[in-house]
């Protein structure tokens, strides 16, 4: 307890002075949010580029052991540097993510298919937002398969989390599945993203596309979202291809990447999550990010 004695009076009060902690928060769609809400976002969100590099190490969840995530304890740590948001599930950051780590935290939820099945739009909530809070998630992660056969369960899961993520001020991240009878078009997105957007979530993560038939469409997508959209990675692409698909996200709008195959299963995993960081938060080009990967892999 403070000692009573000798105590300094009070005396600078600044009475000329407005209040300081009047101004807008910066993350899209979350300005009238409580204080641990925005707390997870600024967690997730770099408060001075406004975006995030979030590295989706999740894919055991249905898909095993998948190469280049072999060893989760691996390759976690060596790529850590570079990432602002670490999306896995529960058994992968519990059993193989230093808990002394400074990153957010993107927590996978939902789960129930597997690469057994042919339709893997069929989810539940698997992990209750108690443990959520437990492992200190910024977010909460939920599939939402959007004219799918599961659409309406992945309504029901990414409800029930929302829900639960309000109560507890824990942010809730939409995913956009795309079903494998879905095609990659404007319309698509646009319906996807603003569904799940308007059923409460604070972000959405969906692909980066380009469609013939609406040129501008990846940018209304962002304009019609409320809420800040980061871009999936993707399968495997040539790494110059993959920074420049991460740039015309970041040009379209996009406040972020969560990038998983693209970066780990790139053979120098390390320089690729680098340059990745380089377009999010130091407004590089696609071409300076990979002449700084091609100079950083032969030095
Ligand atoms: C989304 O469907 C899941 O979070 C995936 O496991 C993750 O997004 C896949 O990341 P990427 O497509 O970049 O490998």
């Amino acid at each position: 307890m403070a000692d009573k004695d000798g105590l300094k009076v009070a005396k600078d009060y600044h009475t000329e002075i407005p209040f300081g902690n009047n101004s807008a928060f910066y993350v899209k769609g979350a300005n009238n949010l409580d204080w641990g809400m925005k707390k997870h976002l600024a967690n997730i969100f770099d408060p001075k580029s406004g975006n995030t590099v979030m590295f989706a190490f999740d894919h055991g969840y249905f898909m095993g052991s998948t190469a280049g995530l072999e060893r989760l304890d691996l390759v976690i740590p060596k790529l850590m540097p570079s990432i602002d948001c670490l999306m896995g599930t529960r058994g992968a950051l519990r059993t193989c993510v230093p808990p002394e780590n400074r990153k957010a935290i993107a927590l996978r939820v939902s789960s129930g298919s597997s690469m057994l099945n042919d339709d893997l739009s069929h989810e539940v909530v698997a992990v209750d937002v108690a443990d959520a809070i437990r492992m200190n998630a910024d977010c909460m992660a939920v599939q939402t398969f959007i004219g799918a056969d599961g659409q309406l369960s992945s309504i029901d899961n990414l409800s029930q989390v929302i829900n639960a993520g309000f109560k507890y001020s824990i942010p809730t991240l939409g995913v956009v599945a795309v079903g494998k009878e879905m095609a990659r078009t404007s319309r698509f997105f646009k319906l996807a993203t603003r569904i799940i957007a308007e059923m409460g979530v604070q972000l959405v993560k969906t692909y980066y596309f380009e469609d013939p038939d609406d040129p501008n469409g990846f940018e209304e997508v962002v304009a019609a979202c409320p809420v800040p959209i980061v871009v999936a990675g993707g399968k495997k692409l040539p790494e110059k291809d993959a920074l420049a698909m991460a740039y015309k996200s970041i040009q379209g709008g996009a406040r972020g990447l969560d990038m998983g195959r693209n970066i780990f299963q790139s053979p120098h995993s390390v320089e690729m999550a680098q340059a990745i960081r380089r377009i999010v938060h130091e407004g590089y080009t696609d071409k300076e990010a990979y002449e700084f990967y091609q100079n950083a892999i032969h030095a």
